[in-house]
């Protein structure tokens, strides 16, 4: 039996830098269902924004986050991302992470979706997250316990408070790890839809496991559509950055027709639930959509990794077109937090992608989501690690892994997810995505075997995405990312 000051579940940014916050005051292990790459942290192009120019300020920073977030934003979480957003960026350099620089030797700041100024950070060109996870997982490793392709399936609970984790090891056997605290740090929920920038281990565990231990959940129906998934034979083949448009690409139809003029002022830079039920409207009308790329110079140098990935799909980049798709992205609902993720429960903490602190209302602005897990993974794990320690019981309340009962396919639930809590949504979709789930998850267990990993995975797919559809099925008006029409009146697209 293991235990630990303090556990945390996940390996993207929030769950590192928190990790290099607490392990030098108390002992972390660290569980990764996958390896310890496997994060969407490590996918993030284009970049960190942060107020790095003087003709910037924080004041804008926020203004910019609360009108992509549709002004329900937790206006003390955005002042808390913001003013922190400077110090954090000296911080990392300070600690070896590189930007990329301009010719005068400045920090090359590039822009994005709803921004009014230049103030992305980014690194690698468009390598921007791996590098990040990899220059703070170089300070951790030889001080933290690491353990990957461990399961964590479920939060021990014991008098009403979470003692550790239960885990699935890599034989399929029962394992506890118990601590004073557990921090969930394990991302959104992606890889849970048919069109998807995610990396596909983000399958909604840890929404599913905190609300099986009885956590309150704040602003599920939330999701964000990336507008630009590049887009082959009908599949999604990975993600085009915002920053493509931020250096003067734009979105047309194959005849060449631009799509977001008159949509929005900002155009093709618009907030990404603008532009992508825009491209979502064309697409129902039978166009395909483009980003066109050809006035932009230098894009191999200034775009390495998506170019090597279309060079991979086979597109041809002197035609100057990349074919492309929305796809779930961002999850600005999850599990209720503090800005020092406290959840509802003592003992549980919550952090990055999974948490809700409301600091993205309904709709997260472009790259506010790599500085979340860096300020907010500091925040928490502050307060985390001035936390007293208690003795730890190890006497575990029984507990048996979730039994296999008959469940739908990966990609089943994937099309469900894209076809009836979408990007454009309506009651009788919702009402047949909960049926559908509820179906699966009421089932009566048909197997007295506990479940695997995978079937763990699907299992917690389904009873997040009901939640998801109840949560969106209750919010009646149309706002940011939750985008409901009604038969009789259809929303203004
Ligand atoms: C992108 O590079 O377009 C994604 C960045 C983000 O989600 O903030």
């Amino acid at each position: 039996m293991r235990t630990a000051d303090v556990v945390i579940i996940g390996s993207g940014i929030a769950a590192l830098m928190a990790a290099e916050e607490i392990c030098q005051s108390k002992n972390v292990i660290l569980f990764t269902k996958k390896k310890i790459w496997d994060s969407n942290s490590m996918l993030a192009q284009g970049g960190i924004a942060a107020v790095m120019s003087d003709d910037d300020s924080w004041e804008l920073h926020k203004q910019d986050t609360l009108e992509a977030g549709c002004n329900v934003n937790n206006i003390e979480a955005v002042e808390e991302l913001v003013k922190n957003g400077t110090t954090s960026m000296k911080d990392l350099v300070s600690i070896g992470m590189e930007f990329d620089k301009d010719e005068l030797g400045q920090f090359h700041l590039g822009r994005e979706g709803a921004h009014r100024k230049n103030r992305i950070l980014h690194s690698g060109g468009d390598a921007t997250g791996k590098h990040l996870v990899e220059t703070v997982f170089a300070r951790i490793k030889e001080k933290i316990t690491i353990i990957e392709n461990e399961m964590v399936i479920d939060l021990i609970i014991q008098d009403g408070k979470c003692k550790g984790v239960y885990i699935l090891n890599e034989n399929g056997e029962l394992e506890s790890c118990f601590a004073n605290t557990t921090l969930l740090a394990t991302g959104g929920i992606g890889a849970m839809y048919q069109f998807s920038s995610n990396n596909k281990a983000i399958t909604g565990d840890g929404i599913a496991m905190a609300y099986r231990a009885g956590c309150e959940m704040a602003d599920l129906e939330f999701i964000q559509f990336h507008p630009t998934m590049l887009y082959i034979n009908g599949a999604c083949k990975g993600l085009v950055s915002e920053a493509v448009r931020g250096e003067g690409a734009f979105l047309v139809t194959k005849t060449g027709r631009r799509i977001m003029k008159g949509i929005h002022p900002f155009e093709d830079l618009a907030p990404r639930d603008v532009v992508s039920r825009a491209i979502f409207n064309e697409m129902q009308n039978g166009e395909e959509i483009y980003v066109s790329i050809e006035m932009i110079d230098g894009f191999e140098k200034r775009f390495p990794t998506i170019t090597a990935n279309l060079i991979n799909n086979g597109i041809d980049l002197q035609k100057g077109l990349i074919p492309v798709v929305p796809g779930a992205h961002f999850h600005m609902g999850g599990v209720k937090t503090s800005a020092n993720g406290e959840t509802t429960i003592p003992g549980l903490y919550a952090v990055g992608e999974v948490a809700c602190t409301g600091v993205h209302g309904a709709n997260r602005l472009a790259s506010n989501s790599l500085l979340e897990g860096i300020v907010f993974g500091k925040k928490v794990a502050k307060f985390i690690a001035d936390l007293p320690l208690s003795k730890i019981n190890e006497n575990p309340p029984k507990y048996m892994i979730p039994r296999f009962r008959i469940l739908p396919k990966k990609d089943e639930i994937k099309e469900i997810m894209m076809k009836y809590i979408g990007i454009v949504r309506n009651e009788e979709d919702l009402n047949k995505a909960i049926t559908y789930f509820s179906y699966f998850l009421e089932s009566k267990t048909v197997d007295s075997r506990p479940m695997n990993k995978e079937e763990l995975e699907r299992y917690n797919m389904l009873m997040t995405g009901k939640l998801i559809a109840e949560a969106a099925i209750r919010r009646k008006e149309s706002i940011g990312s939750h985008f409901i029409e009604y038969i009789d009146q259809p929303a203004n697209i």
